[in-house]
C-alpha cells in the first residue's frame, strides 16, 4: 500500500490532521494499536480555545459541538472562602468552549467513516522506518500478517506512550521533564454543575476543580498524594472532600450523585525538541505533555495539527518545504509559553508538601495580586482562552 502520509495514533490529533487532510485532497491512512471503543472510552478534558473550534470547523465536523458546547465567558479561583472571577470576554474579547474530548474524538471519527478516509484499528507492533530517507515506510501487523505502507510522511500522533518518539535515535532528541508530587482525583456524575463556569480552588488542604460536561454531567477534582489508592474514596468521601476544599456557597448547592468514572491521574510537564526528524513529525501528546491545570494539553495538540497541516498543504500544492521545515520551530514556540501558563497555574492553585511559611505567604500575595490588578488578570485570560497561533 502506498499513501501520502501515515499518521500513528486514532486520538484527537491524529483524526483532526487525518480530517484536514483528507479534505485537501491528501491521501492519508491513520494506524491505532486499540479498537475504536477504546479510544472512544477515554475521559479526558473538555476546555477549547477558539483556535481549536475553528480548526473542527474545518475539518467540518463540528456540528455537535456548536450545538452541544457550552460557552463560557469567565472562569473563578476560589480561595480564603470566596470566589473571584476573571471576565475572560471582558478582558480578552475572546471564550473558551465546554464541550468534552470524548466528543470531538467520536465527531472526529464519524467524520472521518463519512469521507471514506482509511483507519486501521488494532494494529499491532505500529513502527515507522527510514524516515531519514525520502523513502519512509510504517510496518504493522494485523490478522497475524505484518505489512507495509511506504509513504512520503509519518505523523507521530500516538501521544505520550508511543513508538514515534520512541523510534528516534537518542542523540537526536532532547527532552525536559517536571513531575508534580500530587494527583487530580476525578470523578464524572450525572448531576448538575455546581456553577455555570469552572471554579478552580486553592485550600489549605488542596487544589478542587469544579468543571463540567454539560448542563447535566458534572467533572470533579481534588488534588491528592501520589500513593492514593481509588478505592479508598467513597463517592461520599470525594463529595465530603470536595466541599471542604470550595466557598460555603457552592459546598452547599453541590449537588451530589453516584460517579460512574473515577480515576487519579499523575501530573508533569514534558517536552520533547526538535519535533521533526527528517520525514517524521510529532504531534501532540507525542511531543508534550502539560498538567491539566491551565486546560492546554487538547489545544495545544490542535496548535501542531494546524502548524503541520499548513506545511503538508504547501509542500503538496506548491513543493515548497518551507512549512515543514519551521513547523517544529514554530510549534515549540507555542507550546513553551503554554507550558509555562500551565506550570504557573498548577504552583498557584495547589499546596506543595515542601512550600513553607514563606512559600506560602507569597501563594496568598500572588492570588491576591492576580484577582485585584487588571494587568495580572488580561495576562491569565489571553493565556486561558489561548495565545494567538
Ligand atoms: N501504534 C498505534 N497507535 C498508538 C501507539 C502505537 N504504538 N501508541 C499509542 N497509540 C495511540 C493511542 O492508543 C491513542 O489512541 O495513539 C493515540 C494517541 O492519542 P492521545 O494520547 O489522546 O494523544 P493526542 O491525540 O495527541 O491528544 C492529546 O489527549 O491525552 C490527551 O491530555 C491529552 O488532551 C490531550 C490529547
Ligand atoms: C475538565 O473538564 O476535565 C477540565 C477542565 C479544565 C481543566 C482541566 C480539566 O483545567
Amino acid at each position: 500500500m502506498r499513501t501520502k502520509v501515515v499518521i500513528i495514533g486514532s486520538g484527537p490529533s491524529g483524526l483532526l490532521l487525518g480530517q484536514l487532510l483528507t479534505n485537501a485532497g491528501i491521501d492519508n491512512v491513520i494506524l491505532e494499536r486499540v479498537s475504536r471503543d477504546y479510544v472512544l472510552g477515554r475521559v479526558r478534558a473538555g476546555v477549547l480555545e477558539e483556535g481549536m473550534v475553528s480548526l473542527i470547523d474545518r475539518a467540518g465536523a463540528g456540528q455537535r459541538m456548536h450545538a452541544e458546547g457550552l460557552p463560557h465567558d469567565g472562569i473563578s479561583l476560589a480561595f480564603d472562602g470566596r470566589d473571584h472571577r476573571i471576565d475572560l470576554h471582558g478582558l480578552t474579547d475572546k471564550r473558551v468552549l465546554v464541550y468534552g474530548q470524548t466528543e470531538v474524538t467520536h465527531d472526529l471519527m464519524d467524520k472521518r467513516d463519512a469521507s471514506g478516509a482509511l483507519s486501521i484499528y488494532e494494529a499491532g507492533s505500529v513502527t515507522p522506518h527510514d524516515f531519514a530517507s525520502d523513502h519512509p515506510y510504517v510496518t504493522y501487523e494485523k490478522d497475524g500478517l505484518t505489512l507495509r505502507i511506504d509513504c512520503d510522511f509519518i505523523a507521530g500522533c500516538d501521544g505520550y506512550h508511543g513508538i514515534s518518539r520512541k523510534s528516534v535515535p537518542e542523540t537526536a532528541i532532547q527532552t525536559f521533564e517536571k513531575v508534580y508530587p500530587f494527583g487530580w482525583l476525578g470523578i464524572l456524575a450525572d448531576v448538575p454543575p455546581v456553577s455555570h463556569e469552572l471554579i478552580y480552588a486553592n485550600h489549605p488542604r488542596g487544589f478542587a476543580l469544579c468543571s463540567m460536561r454539560s448542563q447535566t454531567r458534572s467533572r470533579y477534582y481534588i488534588q491528592c498524594a501520589l500513593d492514593e489508592h481509588i478505592d479508598d474514596w467513597s463517592d461520599e468521601r470525594f463529595y465530603d472532600e470536595l466541599r471542604r476544599r470550595l466557598p460555603a456557597e457552592h459546598a452547599e448547592a453541590l449537588i451530589t450523585g453516584p460517579s460512574f468514572e473515577k480515576s487519579i491521574a499523575p501530573l508533569r510537564s514534558f517536552v520533547a525538541e526538535p519535533m521533526r526528524f527528517g520525514r517524521l513529525f510529532l504531534v501532540g501528546d507525542a511531543a508534550h505533555i502539560v498538567p491539566p491545570t491551565g486546560a492546554k494539553g487538547l489545544n495545544l495538540a490542535a496548535s501542531d495539527v494546524h502548524y503541520l497541516f499548513e506545511g503538508l498543504l504547501e509542500y503538496c500544492n506548491e513543493g515548497s518545504a518551507a512549512g515543514i521545515d519551521a513547523y517544529s520551530g514554530r510549534a515549540l514556540k507555542r507550546i513553551w509559553k503554554a507550558e509555562r501558563f500551565s506550570w504557573s497555574m498548577t504552583m498557584l492553585l495547589h499546596r506543595f508538601p515542601d512550600t513553607g511559611e514563606f512559600g506560602q505567604k507569597i501563594q496568598e500575595a500572588e492570588l491576591d495580586y492576580l484577582v485585584h490588578s487588571t494587568a495580572a488578570s488580561t495576562a491569565l485570560a489571553e493565556n486561558y482562552v489561548g495565545l494567538p497561533y
